[in-house]
């Protein structure tokens, strides 16, 4: 079982977003406005998967994960509650959010599925990209750039809070006996979903700044990507742990996350201990 701290993070949201918040660099800006995009959507369906898969467990395991559970839903509530906000400021920049679009478009199809482990396998998949994509941020904090303190303390916060719960729809998933052929099957689909959403979510964005057809966007975004200690080449070996039939998401280290949150201490309040 696991400590969650739901936590208020001290920063303005009234405060308007430059278009090039992210070190002037156009990939980069395009690629975590994306991810913020389908935020909202994705973390109220993850919100829902754990709850409902929690309410199907016996009442000795609902007693073990219990504060465990709760702590999630209150750390991804206040995520989603954040980056609705944030996605207010791009909306006004005039970017277009399709990636949520598809995703609700694409959600109907859990509305009459009676097992809950399909949707929390989909969770746990979900759950170990936004863990392992987090991890590398949280030791490359320098590829936010210094030019919006306000979105850099965002971005790690949620991250530090994302590596901390990075293994509860994982446990539930095992606790209500899902299986790996399922798990594996759903995180093999989740990975082709969400590379090719958050690259045409991307591209949009690019799009919607005329950035899309400019070689130095595409020149930095190899570097990003690629380069040494770039995004790709760096999360390639965690995001494949996931297929060892031994795996559990904290096999994965933490501790750039907890390092985060000690040295941020004034940047956030705990709201339950
Ligand atoms: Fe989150
Ligand atoms: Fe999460």
């Amino acid at each position: 079982m696991t400590d969650l701290v739901v936590r208020r993070l001290l920063v303005d949201m009234e405060a308007p977003i430059e278009r090039l918040w992210c070190d002037g660099d156009a990939f980069r800006t395009a690629l975590l406005n994306a991810l913020s995009m389908s935020f909202p959507v994705g973390e109220q369906f993850f919100i829902d998967a754990v709850r409902a898969g929690f309410k199907t467990l016996p009442a000795v395991k609902q007693a073990e994960l219990n504060d465990e559970v709760q702590g999630f839903i209150g750390q991804e509530a206040t995520h989603r509650r954040l980056h609705a906000l944030y996605n207010e400021h791009l909306a006004r920049l005039g970017l277009e959010n399709r990636w949520e679009l598809r995703a609700l478009e694409r959600l109907k199809q859990f509305k009459d599925t009676a097992d809950p482990r399909h949707a929390l396998a989909v969770t746990a998949a979900y759950e170990h990209f936004t863990a392992i994509l987090s991890n590398w941020l949280l030791h490359r904090p320098q590829a936010l750039g210094n030019r919006d303190a306000r979105l850099a303390t965002l971005w790690l916060w949620h991250s530090a809070e994302e590596s901390e719960h990075r293994s509860t729809a994982f446990s539930l998933y095992r606790a209500l006996g899902g299986n790996d052929t399922w798990r594996l099957r759903w995180f093999r689909r989740v990975t082709l979903l969400f590379i090719t959403d958050a690259l045409r979510q991307t591209a949009h964005n690019l799009r919607c700044e005329g950035q899309l057809w400019r070689w130095r966007t595409w020149s930095a975004a190899g570097a990003f990507l690629f380069g040494r200690g770039g995004l790709v080449r760096c999360t390639f070996k965690p995001w494949r742990d996931y297929f060892r039939a031994d795996f559990h998401p904290k096999d994965h280290d933490a501790q750039a996350s907890r390092d985060w949150l000690e040295a941020n201490r004034t940047a956030y309040e705990p709201v339950r201990p």
